[in-house]
């Protein structure tokens, strides 16, 4: 497997002009750890962080300090330089099909070697390959499974020991609120996203005596290229039954990825959290 070679930018020159100078201010101003200080020092791993969500996720935990590794299949090497430019961290891109265990393997021993550790795994690559169940193919069912489900148990596996040995880490599985109330259509992505729950609270029990919190998170219909990949028709469809009215953002994911990320949710571990808009409820 060829692996490519991270690209490295390392930014605190721009100290004054960003945000982390507010974040100091604010920090020192209070006396306290700020909000926007609450990951610093962390090192945190996203999974398919190109776009969408996984990069909103990527720059929501660089935006509080912690230093990031963006992992996608094609690589995010533009998306690594934005990060550390505006928000003052470390942030390193790699190329890896998260669905193969030997690229995930030696991709991860990188990624922990040049972040120096790993406290936080964001598992959030993730694929659709939607249709009727007599006209899936075998490779429909198997590369969404692939993608959706077992990248999340090879990169899990990847830390694991890193974590365990620190007593401490935190594990965000992105799941969907189709591995709990599934549509036609979706058996493929509904198994894998119902997969990733059972996995998610199977680690979170095996992990709690070493102080690692593994909980997933399951979005509704948020405003991705994802999602704009789905006819007008099936939008309208889906938009008009959310409770509240609209679509989410991928932000609206990131910042309870970054809570369940943090040490303020110490206490929690093996939960299903929707962000949906009311449409689980
Ligand atoms: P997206 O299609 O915008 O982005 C997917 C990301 O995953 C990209 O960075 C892509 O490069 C990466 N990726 C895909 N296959 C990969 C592979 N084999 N190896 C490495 N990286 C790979 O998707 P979006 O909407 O941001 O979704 C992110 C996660 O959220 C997915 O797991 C998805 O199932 C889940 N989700 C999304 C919802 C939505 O409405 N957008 C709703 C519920 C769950």
């Amino acid at each position: 497997m060829a692996l490519k070679r991270p690209a490295v930018y390392d930014c605190g020159v721009f100290f004054l002009s960003t945000p982390l100078f507010l974040n100091k201010l604010t920090g020192a101003l209070c006396g306290s750890l700020s909000i926007f200080e609450s990951m610093k020092n962390k090192k945190s791993i996203v999974t398919g962080a190109s776009r969408g969500i996984g990069l909103a996720v990527a720059r929501e935990l660089a935006a509080r300090g912690s230093d990031v590794a963006l992992i996608s299949r094609g690589g995010c090497d533009s998306q690594a330089e934005s990060i550390a430019k505006e928000f003052g961290v470390r942030a390193f891109a790699y190329a890896c099909d998260v669905g193969d265990s030997a690229q995930v393997q030696a991709t991860f021993a990188k990624a922990i070697e040049d972040l120096g550790g790993v406290d936080v795994l964001v598992n959030n690559a993730g694929i659709t390959r939607d249709r009727l169940v007599l006209r899936m193919k075998d490779e429909d069912f198997d590369d969404v499974v692939a993608t959706d489900l077992r990248s999340a148990f090879l990169c899990t596996r990847a830390v694991a020991k890193t974590m365990l040995s620190a007593r401490y880490g935190r594990i965000v599985n992105i799941a969907s609120i189709n591995g709990i109330r599934c549509q036609a259509g979706q058996a493929n992505y509904a198994a894998a996203k119902a997969g990733v729950i059972g996995l998610t609270k199977s680690n979170a029990m095996e992990f709690a005596s070493r102080g690692v919190t593994v909980n997933a998170i399951a979005p509704g219909f948020i405003e991705t290229d994802m999602t704009a990949a789905l006819n007008a028709e099936v939008h309208a469809k889906y938009s008009s039954q959310i409770p509240l009215g609209c679509m989410g953002k991928p932000e609206d994911i990131a910042k309870l990825a970054v809570f369940l990320a943090s040490d303020d949710a110490k206490y929690i571990t093996g939960q299903v959290i929707g962000v949906d808009g009311g449409l689980n409820a």
